[in-house]
Parts: C-alpha cells; structure tokens; sequence
C-alpha cells in the first residue's frame, strides 16, 4: 500500500505530468475548486533576503523568486497556466489561443507550455497601427513564440480596444472550428478565476516555506505587479484565507487601481469568496508613462538594483512596482519601518530585451584589453578556435 502511494506521488510530481489537484484546507469554502494541473514548473520557487539600498529602519526586504519557476523563463505565468491547461485538455482541446500585448510574457509562456503538451497555439498580438503590416521580428518574447512555432495574428491598439479582446478571441476560435479545430481560449494574462488558483497555490507555498524555516518570522505585507489581475486576485484571497494574514499590497502596471478593484472582485465572485476586493488588497498605481512604456527614472533603478543586488527585474511589471514601493518608502518612511515585506518577482526578463536601445545610455563598463606585444603565449593552445 505505502509503496503504492509512494509510486502515485512519485508519478504525480513527474515534470509535464498532470497531478490531482486538492485546495488548501483553509480554501474549502471556495467554488469551483479544480481537479487537475499539470506540473509545469520548478516549485517551491526560493525565497531569499533581498538587500536593496536605502530602506527604511528595520523594514526588511525579501524575494519570492517566481522568475525562477522555470519553462524558458514564464515567471508568473506558469502557476496560472497549470491549471488552464489542465482544463483545456480535459475539454479535448486540440489548440490554445490567447491574446496579449506584443512583448506580452503571458502568450510566449502559454505558447511554451502548449508545445510541451503537443497543442497548437494562436496569438492575437496587440501592436501599433505602423507595424500591423510588418514582420513583428524576433525581439524577446516574439524570438521564443516564434520559434516553438505560435501562430501570430496582430491587431493594432485601436482594433483591439474598439473590439476588446474577448470579441476578437471568438472571432477567431470560430474561424479554428470552422476549419474542424477545438480551440481553447485563455484570457489577458490568464486572469480567469480558473487560473486565479495558480496564486493560491503560491500562498500554501510560502506557508510551506515558512513552517520549514525558511524564515524565522511571518511577513508583515506581500507585494506585487499587476497587469491582469489574477496573481493579485490569488494572494490576496489566499492570504486572507489562510493563516498568513499578512497586508497585500498590487502595484498595477496598466489600466488604474478602481478598475483592478473591479476586475479582481469578478473573479473573486467566480470563485464565490464573498469577499470585497477593496478589503484584501490594496491596489496602488505604478502606471508612470503607460503601459510597458519606461520613464529614466524606472530603468535606471531596474540598472541599480540589478548592479546593487544581482536581481534583474523587468522593466514593464515587477520594474514599475518596485519602483513604485522604493518611492513610496521613500516618501512615507515610518509607514514601513519594521515591516518585513515578501515581494513576488513575476518574471519577465525576456521583455528587457526590448528595451535594448533606451537601456544602452546606462549601462558602460567596458574596455578593450591592454595586451603588451611582447607577451609570450604560454598556454591556452586551441581551446575555443
Ligand atoms: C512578468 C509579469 N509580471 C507580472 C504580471 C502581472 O500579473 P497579472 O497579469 O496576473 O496581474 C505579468 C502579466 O501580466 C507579467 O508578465
């Protein structure tokens, strides 16, 4: 019997495998509760102490290092994307659409994540009305969509907000059944109350981590980006669920706070929480220029903590947000001194690399290597030629 069990858990954990799935005990009044996920990435992600420079008294900084939970850099992403893939195979799907941004870390994950259990997967990318026409190239996330295969369909920022992205999703998964496919549809970001379970599971997680000691006291405030809403959706009603009772804090990257209170509540009230949003989480507005657009100011902090620190963020979510934590630690000092704050680093490196050209200015450090003529060669021969 036992060796039974131990089999079932060995198999159950396998990467790529799909697992049962059962809630936290403390999430037993949530509906619908899903009953399966893919083991899609490398979990529990590490939590470590993150040194940032001047911080106010006492307060302590530390990473939940969702940027290292693996499938070619997904971050956030593959939490929620366990479960809806697991859905989308159980509905016999044969193909995966969703709909993002050009740079958008969701689609590539999603795009990863399909490839690797052998589904099709379309992209509605949202870019600008000059390059609808044009190759979209092969910056950052379009290097890894494009290689593993996506479909790309582009749209420019006007169609996409005159028609919104739930029309154009349908338009085409009519179009796949009309060709004989079974398409499955995730939303923005994967922010359905289905993938809003990705960040409850984080929560049991960091509860997991705390009872093995990871650190030695519970934290005072979680922290993160929001872009879509489903991350911050997950903690917040996760944290209040369970016994973490720690103070959520969403620093959103798009849109505006009343409109994440909004999208939040609908999901919450998806999964029959019975909660109001605006009681468990506090949503703060990192916006600055606009979406995925950077001011000097943000990238240069991004090229700060990543020299000071080793952490590279990106610049268009946990960048923005925490930029926006720094600032308002900076402005409100007392209000976080003491405090021991968890902040959840939701990925997203691949999208740095377009910023390429507005990054050059800051970054210097380099030399050609002063080499004396007269120096003998003494070994080294052959390696690498
Ligand atoms: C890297 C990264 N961080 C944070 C977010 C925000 O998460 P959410 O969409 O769940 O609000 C996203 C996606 O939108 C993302 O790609």
């Amino acid at each position: 019997m036992a060796s039974t069990i131990q089999q079932e858990l060995q198999s159950t954990s396998e990467f790529l495998s799909l697992r049962s799935y059962h809630r936290p005990s403390w999430a037993s009044t949530l509906n619908p509760i899903p009953s399966h996920a893919f083991n899609l990435g490398h979990f529990p992600t590490p939590i470590h102490k993150w040194n940032l420079p001047n911080l106010p008294k006492d307060t302590e900084v530390w990473l939940k290092r969702d940027d290292l939970s693996g499938m070619q850099l997904s971050g956030n992403k593959v939490r929620k994307l366990e479960f809806l893939l697991a859905d989308a195979v159980a509905q016999g799907a044969d193909c995966i659409i969703t709909i993002g941004g050009i740079q958008s870390n969701h689609c590539r994950a999603t795009a990863v994540a399909a490839k690797y259990l052998n589904l099709d997967c379309f992209l509605i990318l949202r870019t600008s009305k000059l390059l609808m026409e044009k190759d979209p190239g092969l910056t950052g996330n379009l290097l890894v969509e494009r290689l593993v295969g996506a479909h790309i369909d582009l749209v420019s920022k006007e169609e996409y907000s005159r028609i919104g992205s739930l029309t154009l999703t349908n338009l085409l998964k009519e179009k796949l059944i009309k060709e004989g496919r079974k398409p499955y549809v995730i939303p923005v970001g994967g922010s359905n109350s289905l993938g809003t379970w990705g960040y409850i599971e984080a929560i049991r997680e960091i509860e997991h981590q705390l009872q093995k000691g990871t650190t030695n006291k519970n934290f005072d405030d979680i922290i993160s980006a929001c872009g879509s809403g489903g991350t911050v959706a997950g903690l917040s009603i996760a944290t209040w669920l369970s016994d973490l009772k720690a103070k959520v804090t969403a620093f959103c990257v798009c849109d505006d706070p009343d409109y994440f209170y909004d999208y939040v509540q609908g999901l919450l009230d998806g999964l029959g929480a019975g909660v109001k949003s605006r009681d468990i989480v506090k949503i703060e507005n990192a916006k600055g220029l606009g979406y995925a657009m950077s001011t000097d100011e943000e990238l240069k902090f991004v090229k700060e903590i990543a020299e000071t620190t080793g952490v590279i963020l990106d610049p268009v979510y946990s960048g923005k947000a925490a930029y926006g934590m720094m600032k308002d630690m900076a402005k409100n000092p007392t209000k976080w001194e003491g405090r021991k704050i968890l902040f959840i680093h939701t990925g997203g490196l691949l999208g740095l690399f377009d910023k390429n050209n507005e990054m050059a200015p800051l970054i210097g450090k380099w030399r050609r290597m002063e080499i004396d003529e007269s120096i003998p060669r003494i070994d080294g021969t052959g390696k690498m030629f």
